[in-house]
Formats: structure tokens, sequence, C-alpha cells
């Protein structure tokens, strides 16, 4: 498509469209346009200015840094120069050859600012960006805040400058966008806009984290790998060494591409932001033999990818329940395409992080891919439409209509039926199968592993595959694993966990508006599952306190958990009540117990009564035996009290349910 040629006045616009995104974008980090828009609207410039060379493109296509105020009150030495951009494989090919046959270098060109580090026997004495390449600003004391890899004091006592590029990994963006967020402004946009926002704010109030790598030193060397390997000697992180450990060394154009190739197809996994391949001479003869121009080099020059951030227009939030019971939100977008990929759904931080920014449906957001496969909306961008209405969570889970557990940012709903982790969790609960040793960790790493998606894969499980599981991490960072001595443990207890009453295996299913008495009433009523199966909503209804509605969650409980419950019995786990002998000699009495009873808990007390014919109830009424309880002031005791329902001691209520 070709795009119509612009009149003078569509020129100007133009260009000062262009300065104000470049000048917000440097002064103050606020992203008018994503860098792929803003790229198109220089090739528009560029265009109308050859073909009307006479018009005032006011510096944007010819400075360092278009529209920027330099701020500098740092002259630079030696300019802080840009790189030519080497678009296809044929302007590879003609700078490769522009070298002569002299290795050319080949290493990520990082997503962030260009920064120039002086120190002084050891102590890190000047800081200052590019700015307009000949003077830029003194950023020293928001430096020394603390920037990983540019320490305020080295370990040897050097005098000289180091340049390189600040930048944030995806973790430091992350930490910075959230407090920032926290602090009451909007989010950034992607990482370099973030580095851009918050390098220059010296009296900022929350942490933005962030890295540097140098690509450059001071001092004598014959080529730019004896120049960076100084540069690590002395401690500084280099650029080259990031993603593929040691610079890629291309001796030929194929060679230059294939690196430029590697470099991209490992993009996508990198926890710090490229935007490019940076090609360069090694020697320092071949530099001397090419020289500069006024603003780049000639040995060097930079290969771009296609840029990792689209903006387009936010049609919906979808608010969801993951495999880990966590709440997920998925921004529905206008299809956008980003780095090689039509985008149509991203993911949002979690619903305060939303709220915060004031995100709204219809407004044009930022997606940006960076570090990963799923592209996230990162904040709103440039000129919103009036009128609309910020996007708020709903206050419960949209499965089963529960409220979020909001106790953290991601906030969690706990249903069995709602999520697998869940599921595993409540099964393995001390009220339902009791299984030892898998609580939320272990059951999280389960679902994460794919080892187990619904609880019969429980009793599939091996002692090694549980060993070898990752249930954590150290505080350096390291893989904790389950180990054997647990794994064993665990396998026992799932072991265990066959042999549990038939009641806490219906519980444990976890089915919507059931919990333990509805498992023991159940187990009471129809003693074997294939009983409960063959159940009507009818019958079931009938049981004391259950009613229709119950009654239908648990038909379509059972219904929907019917390949898992014959998967279960396969298994081994029990799935009727045994048949008991002797009498029953709490037959027609109903106990209320609050509180401890020595010996049981409370599942294992219901259960106790159950099986000697009587009733276990929650609360006190005219038909209630007795209350097992030792407190005497309690609402339930002055009930019961009032009634005339004798109060029994727990140490002697337990001696009766032993006898
Ligand atoms: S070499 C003469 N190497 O890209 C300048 N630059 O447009 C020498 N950059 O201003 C630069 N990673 O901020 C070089 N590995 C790398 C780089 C890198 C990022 C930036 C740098 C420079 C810009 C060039």
């Amino acid at each position: 498509m070709t795009e119509a040629a612009l009149t003078e006045a569509d020129f100007a616009a133009a260009v000062d469209q262009a300065q104000s995104a470049a000048k917000s974008y440097y002064d103050t980090g606020d992203v008018l346009m994503t860098d792929a828009d803003y790229d198109a609207l220089l090739d528009r410039i560029t265009a109308a200015k050859k073909a009307h060379p006479d018009w005032d493109d006011r510096g944007v296509l010819t400075r360092v840094a278009a529209g920027v105020s330099s701020g500098g009150d740092v002259r630079h030495p030696v300019p802080m120069m840009s790189l030519d951009k080497v678009t296809g494989e044929d302007d590879v090919r003609t700078f490769v050859a522009s070298l002569g046959g002299d290795p050319c270098l080949v290493e990520v060109k990082l997503d962030g600012l260009a920064i120039r580090v002086e120190y002084k026997s050891g102590r890190l004495a000047l800081a200052a960006l590019r700015g307009d390449g000949s003077t830029g600003e003194n950023v020293t004391a928001q430096v020394l805040r603390g920037i990983a890899g540019l320490p305020a004091r080295l370990g040897t006592a050097w005098t000289g400058e180091v340049r390189g590029e600040v930048y944030m990994t995806v973790g430091d963006f992350e930490a910075a966008s959230a407090n920032r967020v926290a602090a009451g402004s909007k989010a950034f946009i992607n990482s370099r806009g973030a580095v851009a926002g918050s390098i220059r704010s010296i009296d900022r109030t929350y942490e933005t984290p962030m890295t540097f790598a140098a690509y450059d030193i001071s001092g004598d060397f014959p080529a730019h790998r004896e120049r960076m390997a100084h540069a690590v000697e002395l401690g500084f992180p280099v650029a080259g060494q990031l993603a593929t450990g040691e610079i890629q060394v291309a001796g030929d154009a194929e060679a230059a591409l294939a690196a430029i190739a590697r470099i991209g197809e490992l993009r996508r996994d990198l926890e710090f932001p490229i935007d490019g391949a940076v090609l360069t001479a090694d020697l320092e003869s071949t530099r001397r033999r090419l020289g500069s121009a006024s603003r780049t080099p000639y040995w060097a020059a930079a290969f771009k990818y296609p840029a990792d951030t689209g903006s387009t227009v936010l049609r919906d939030i979808e608010v969801r329940v993951g495999r880990t019971g966590r709440i997920t939100l998925r921004a529905v977008l206008d299809p956008v395409f980003v780095d090689g990929t039509t985008i149509t759904y991203a993911t949002l931080h979690n619903p305060s992080f939303v709220e915060e920014q004031g995100l709204a449906i219809g407004q044009t957001v930022a997606v940006w891919r960076a570090g990963d496969v799923i592209p996230r909306v990162t904040a709103p961008i440039g000129e919103q439409p009036h009128g609309l209405t910020p996007w708020t969570p709903p206050e419960a889970c949209p499965q089963c209509g529960e409220p979020w557990d909001k106790s953290s940012l991601l906030w969690r709903c706990h249903t069995a039926s709602c999520s697998a982790t869940n599921a595993l969790e409540y099964w393995c609960s001390r009220d339902a199968l009791d299984v030892e040793g898998a609580g939320e960790a272990l059951c999280v790493a389960l679902v994460n592993a794919g080892l187990a998606n619904d609880v019969a894969d429980l009793y599939v499980l091996t002692e090694e595959q549980l060993a070898e599981l990752p249930v954590g991490n150290t505080k350096a960072g390291g893989v904790v694993l389950l180990g054997k001595l647990n794994a064993a443990k665990v396998i026992a207890s799932l072991e265990h966990s066959k042999t549990q009453p038939f009641n806490r295996v219906i519980t444990g299913l976890g089915i919507r508006m059931t919990g333990r008495s509805v498992g023991r009433w159940l187990a009471a009523r129809f003693k074997t599952m294939d009983a409960l199966r063959a159940a009507t909503v009818e019958e079931i209804a009938e049981i004391d306190k259950m009613g229709l509605i119950k009654a239908q969650h648990v038909i379509d409980g059972l219904a929907s958990m019917s390949g898992v419950i014959d998967r279960l019995a396969a298994a081994g786990v029990t799935m009727s009540v045994p048949e008991t002998e002797g009498d029953k000699p709490l037959e027609g009495k109903t106990y209320v117990v609050s509180g401890s009873v020595p010996g049981y808990t409370r599942t294992t007390v219901s259960e106790r009564i159950e099986q000697l014919g009587g009733r276990a109830s929650g609360s006190v009424s005219a038909t209630t035996t007795a209350l097992v309880t030792s407190e005497t002031t309690t609402a339930k005791a002055t009930k019961a009290a009032k009634l005339g329902i004798p109060i029994i001691d727990p140490a002697e209520f337990a001696n009766l349910l032993a006898d």
C-alpha cells in the first residue's frame, strides 16, 4: 500500500507530532506513541523531505534524539554517538564487506538508555545520559541510588570511563511499574519508557530497579573483545555476553546473518529487552581505518528487530479462574501486529493494577511482548476518548459466585470445582482424605508440572515423580525439590487415604454447596457410591436440611465427575460404608459438639457419633439429646440450659464414644 504524499501543512503537523512524542518521551518518560508508530511517522517525514528538501524538519531527522531538550549540564569529552540502521540482508552484507575481511562482532542491542559513567580511584564520580550526543544530563545522584552493575565503589582503585546501557529486566520492569502504580501514577508502557521515566526523577518516592551493561570502556586495547574482558575484570556486566555467553564473532556476512538470526531466536526467552543486534568491528585498526561521520561511526551498525510494543483498542476484560485458583484477567483487543504476530488477547497484571490505572473498555492501550510469549497490556497510551467508564473487577468468582479471597494481589477462589489446584488441595485437606504433606505448594507444583489435573491422578503418582517435583525456591533463587523422604511420606499417606471412610470421599469431591456434613448425610443415607449415583434429586432433597438446590448440585457434581469417580474406585478408594455389626448405642440420639473432644477432630467425632447410630448436629434445638462442651457461658450453652438440655463434659463424652 502506498501512502498518499504529504502536503506541506501535513508535513509540519507530522514534524510537530514527532517532536512532542520524542520530547515527552525523553524528558518525562511519558510515551505518546509506540516505537513502531513513531518509526512509521519518521519514515513518512523522511519520504516527504526527500521529495521536498527545502521543507523544514526542525532537526527531527538529523539530531541524535529528535526533539529532545538536551537538558545537559555535562559535556561529553568524546561525543556519545548513535548507530546507523542496517535493515535487510543486503545491508548486512554491505556492512560486513566494508570491514574488508576483518572480524565482525555481533551482540545484543539493549533497549534502554545510553549512559556514561566516570570512576575516580574506584569511586563512581559522574554519571551522564547521552542527551543530544554532545552534552547530557547529570544523573549521578540517581545512579548512586542503586543500579545493578554500576557499583558506587569498585573492588580496585580504577580511574576511567565506562559506557553502556541502563535497562530494566522484565523483573525490574514488573516491580518498577507496580511501585509506580502503587504511588498513584500511571504504569510504564515498556521497559525503555520506564528507564527514561525513572532515571531523571531525583525525588521519586518509589523504587525502580534498573540494570547496567557495558559496551565500551576507556583504555588502550587492540580489540573490542580485549576491551570488554577488561570491563569484566573490573566487575561490569557486558552487553556482548548477556544473551550468548560470549560475544559472537563472524568472519563473513553469512556468519553475521546467522548470528543476528540466533539472537532473534533467543529474543523471546531473554529476561531483558533488546531491540536489535549491534554489528561492530572487533579490531581497533579496522575502527581507525573506517572512522566516523558526525553522529555515527562507520565501523558499527544496528540491525533492528520488529518492535515489541504496539498500540490498540481494549475491547473487553475477561475474568477467569486459572488452574491454580488465582484470578486471571485477559484483555480482548482489536487485532494488532506486534513482533511478527497478530495479537488479539493479552494478559493484565492483577485487578488492583487495572483499577489503579483506570483502564477502560474502548481505551487505546500499549501491548508489550517481552521475555515470554504472552503479550501484556501495560498502560493506556496517547490521547483517549472522553466519557469512558473505568473497568471494575467483579466482587465474586464468575464460575461459582463465591466472593474472592483478596488476601493477596492475585485474588483467589477456593471452590474446589473452580480449579485443578483447589480440587487437589480440598481432597487432601484434613476434613476430607487427610493426605499429609499435600498442601497448597505441592498441589500447585503437581498442576504446574502436568502430573495431576484431577484427584484421581494422585493415585498413579510415583515416588520418583514426586521426589523430583520443584516445590519452591531458595533465597538465592535456586529450586527446592520435594525430595525422596517427603515423597515417600506423601505416597504412604495417599495409600492410607484409600481407607478413609466413604463420607470423606464424598466430601473430598468438592461438589458445590457441599461440605463435611453433606458428605456424612449422603454416606449414611445411600451407603454406596452406586446407590448415591442412582439417587434422584427428590431422594437427596428429602434428607434433613438438604433441599432441592443442594440436591441438584450433588446430582450435577457427581455427573461431571463420573470419570474421576470411576478412576478413584479403580484405584481402590473406599466407595461404600462398611456393613457394621453390633448394636447402635446412640440410635435415636442427637448430639451437638462445641469445642474439641479429646482424641477426635471435628470430623472424626461426628463420624464416630454416626457410626454408633447417633446424629451429629451443629445447632441446639428441642430434639438435641445433649450439648458436648466445657464452656457454660456460650450462646449454645445458654440455649441448652433454657431448653433443659443436659451438657456433657468433652472428656466424659470421649469415654462414652470409646465404650
Ligand atoms: S555500541 C557509537 N553496543 O544503541 C555508539 N550500542 O543507536 C556505540 N546500544 O546509543 C554503541 N546496546 O545506547 C552499542 N551492545 C550495544 C548496544 C548499544 C544498546 C544503544 C546505545 C547507542 C544506541 C545506538
